[in-house]
């Protein structure tokens, strides 16, 4: 979708939008995956309902991009422009025991910057790649900690709406790797509140978080972690490990030799490859298991 073919470019400027046209998305993706399409950054939160009105009136589809660290992107030009957050220099403020951090923060960078204020309890987040929206609109977790559990308060844009709205912990649902937020929901900013804990405490932490996902995980490849949610107690990982599908492969899509929920791209996979690989090994763990595997991937495909 060419954005830029069309007369609401002035506007947006007027608004703080930036446009970038023809971005690719396979280079804002972790998979390296991902068709092409123009880019609007929205540099002033403020502006987001009115440019959201006038992307609705111009019968402009979107989609909001956060990390782009567990998405599948369609191949080709995509039908809809894609809506990013500027993420140089996000804000991040620590008071008393509450962080107050935007959307479009490194969830990583959010974990260290806590870490120095002495609040704790997020080490095991440490290595999950992406920004603080997306970890919260997923509930992103592991080893034994999820967002979910230290959210006071988020601040988003609400597409049914229209308005910029702050929603208070207590009233978002977080389940493993889902949230009660709707699916159009933007998240902006978030309140988080943290248990206080020794800098030196929490660094052993992530030390050891650190290490057990080296020990485990393809850290250099290009990958959107899991694919596959775990079923209630079993390992999806586990199950395409003993069918002896590490390696296997459709074109440049492969599961992980590492780690089995991981597919990577492992040259210049298509999103096309990638589905074919999802489907291939959903039904071989199905027709040997029982189990319908369910995708953790966000898929981008009309
Ligand atoms: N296993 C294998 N072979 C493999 C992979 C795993 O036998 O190829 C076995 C492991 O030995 C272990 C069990 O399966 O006994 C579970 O493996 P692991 O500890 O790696 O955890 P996981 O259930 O595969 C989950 C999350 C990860 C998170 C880790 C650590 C999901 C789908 N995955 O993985 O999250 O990092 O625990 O907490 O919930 C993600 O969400 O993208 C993700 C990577």
């Amino acid at each position: 979708m060419r954005i830029s073919e069309k007369p609401v470019e002035a506007r947006l400027n007027e608004l703080g939008v930036e446009l970038r046209a023809g971005v690719s998305l396979s280079e804002k993706t972790s998979l390296g995956i991902g068709g092409t399409t123009d880019e609007l950054l929205l540099r002033k939160f403020e502006t987001i309902p009115e440019v959201m009105r006038l992307l609705a009136n111009e019968k402009i589809p979107y989609r909001f991009l956060g990390g782009g660290t567990n998405v599948l992107v369609d191949d080709g030009e995509l039908p809809w422009v894609v809506l990013h957050l500027p993420t140089s220099q996000p804000g991040m403020r620590v008071e008393g025991n509450a962080a107050y951090v935007d959307a479009a923060a490194d969830l990583g960078g959010m974990v260290t910057f806590c870490a120095k204020h002495d609040l704790g309890g997020m080490e095991g987040l440490i290595g999950v790649p992406g920004s603080v929206g997306g970890a919260l609109r997923m509930n992103a977790g592991a080893y034994g900690t999820q967002i979910g559990s230290y959210v006071r308060e988020v601040e988003l844009y609400r597409a049914a709406s229209g308005e910029i709205e702050t929603v208070r912990g207590n009233d978002i649902r977080f389940d493993y790797r889902h949230t009660s937020f709707a699916p159009d929901d933007v998240m902006l900013r978030v309140k988080l509140e943290l248990p206080s804990k020794p800098f030196k405490e929490i660094l052993a932490g992530i030390k050891v978080c650190n290490e057990k996902r080296r020990a485990s995980q393809p850290l250099n490849q290009k990958s959107a972690g899991c694919i596959f949610k775990n079923p209630a107690g079993g390992s999806a990982g586990r199950m395409i490990d003993e069918l002896g599908l590490k390696g296997h492969r459709a074109g440049d899509a492969m599961v992980s030799d590492r780690h089995a929920n991981f597919f990577i791209n492992a040259g210049t996979a298509s999103c096309a490859d990638m589905l074919r690989l999802i489907e291939d090994v959903r039904e071989r763990v199905h027709k040997n298991f029982g189990v319908e595997l369910e995708n953790e991937v966000i898929l981008w495909k009309n």
